[in-house]
This record gives structure tokens, C-alpha cells and sequence, in this order.
């Protein structure tokens, strides 16, 4: 029905637009979740080299358990966010002592660890574990809001179990990890904040907020 030809569109799309970035050609949980610390509050452009340089300096979940936190500051110097960078080490640590070096496999076990929150535990668990558990961040939150005209304010804690909601009807669990990147990819790339590519938008037909003339630069929300 629609939502699986939405979800079919969007697939579409993301296989002919997807940036080819390095945190998308592995299943190692470490390194997926290593990107999406670097990448909380970084763009990807400006994350890339200091993920390159983590998994040089730092290859496997127990190497970044064994450096200092002053070694692993320093890799991170510029990031800003520190807290970031001492988090990232103390669940690493966590990760060994309490795992034995690797990662629990399912989205409620990868949430006891520290530092790591609904987002991030979405992110490894359907990226390198295939759990049809929908990521939602910014970007999905503006593409879900504007395909469903939802008035929801971001801003209000409610609005997480909202969104999580909404995404899980339409994450395709046969292949929930390509589905969330995909999602993401298409708010950072083409349902953009400010000038959103109706136009030529493939999921126009199904976009509530372009039905109404308002998927442009005034939904408010961004
Ligand atoms: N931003 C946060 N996570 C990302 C990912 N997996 N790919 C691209 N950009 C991202």
C-alpha cells in the first residue's frame, strides 16, 4: 500500500543520491558507533579525518579501552564537546569490562551502556545488527514532519516517541539499516532545512506539507 511505495521511493532514491562515506561499508558495531559519537554534533565533512584517524590509532573497541583519556583527548582536539571524547572512552571501557570487548547486540542492551542514548543505540543496533529499530535524528524528524504536515514541536520530549513512532511504520525490516540510512541521507541532502528540493522531489506525491504549500523555508521547525 502507500507507505510501502514511500518507503520503496525512498530506497530508490538513496541507492541513485547515497554519499559514499567509509561508516557505511562495515557491520562492526565499533565503528558505526564511534561515527555516530563523532558525528552528534559534526558535520560530516569536518568528522570524517577524525574518524579516520580514530580507527587508524584506535582499530578495535579494546585499543580505545587501553589509551589514556589524555591520548584519546587529543585525537579529538577541535570535535569541541569534550564530554564527548570521555564519554567515548568510558563506554569503551565499559564495553570490555562488561562484555568482554563486544558490543551487546540488541537496541535495550546498547542502551544500559554510558553515553550511549535512543539515537546512537538505533543506530548500531540497526546498522550492525539489522534490528528494525528506526534512528531519529534532526534530519528525520524534518522529513517525517513535513510528509505527514505534523505539528508536533520538536522541541517538546514527547516528541521523540512521536517521531520514533511514525518512522517504524515505514522502516522496511528487511532491510531496516539501509532504510534509516537512507532516511537521514535524504533530510542532509535533499529535504533540507531551508530549501528543500520539492520540485523534483520523488516522495512529493506523498508529502502532506508540499500538498499544502508549506514544505518550503517556513515550517518553523529547523
Ligand atoms: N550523521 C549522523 N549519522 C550519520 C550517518 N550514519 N551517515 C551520514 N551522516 C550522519
Amino acid at each position: 500500500e502507500n507507505s510501502h511505495l514511500l518507503t520503496a521511493k525512498l530506497l530508490d532514491w538513496y541507492q541513485r543520491n547515497q554519499r559514499d562515506l567509509p561508516w557505511r561499508q562495515t557491520r562492526d558495531p565499533y565503528r558505526i558507533w564511534l561515527s555516530e559519537v563523532i558525528l552528534q554534533q559534526t558535520r560530516v565533512q569536518q568528522g570524517l579525518p577524525y574518524y579516520q584517524r580514530f580507527v587508524e590509532k584506535f582499530p578495535t573497541v579494546e585499543a580505545l579501552a587501553a589509551a589514556t583519556q589524555q591520548e584519546v583527548l587529543r585525537l579529538w582536539q577541535g570535535l569541541g564537546y569534550y564530554s564527548r571524547a570521555r564519554n567515548l572512552h568510558a563506554c569503551a571501557q565499559q564495553v570490555v569490562a562488561q562484555w568482554g570487548g563486544a558490543f551487546p547486540q540488541t537496541y535495550h542492551l546498547l542502551l544500559s551502556l554510558p553515553g550511549i542514548g535512543r539515537y546512537t543505540a538505533a543506530a548500531i543496533a540497526s546498522f550492525a545488527f539489522k534490528e528494525a529499530v528506526p534512528v531519529v535524528d534532526g534530519n528525520v524528524y524534518r522529513v517525517l514532519a513535513r510528509l505527514y504536515a505534523d505539528p508536533t514541536d520538536i522541541a517538546k520530549p514527547q516528541a521523540f516517541a512521536h517521531f520514533f513512532a511514525l518512522a517504524q511504520q515505514l522502516i522496511d525490516p528487511r532491510q531496516p539499516d539501509v532504510f534509516n540510512q537512507a532516511l537521514m541521507e535524504f533530510g542532509a541532502l535533499h529535504c533540507t532545512p531551508q530549501k528543500p528540493l520539492c520540485l523534483y522531489c520523488p516522495l512529493k506525491e506523498h508529502c502532506q506539507a508540499y500538498a499544502l504549500g508549506a514544505a518550503g523555508p517556513a515550517t518553523g521547525k529547523e
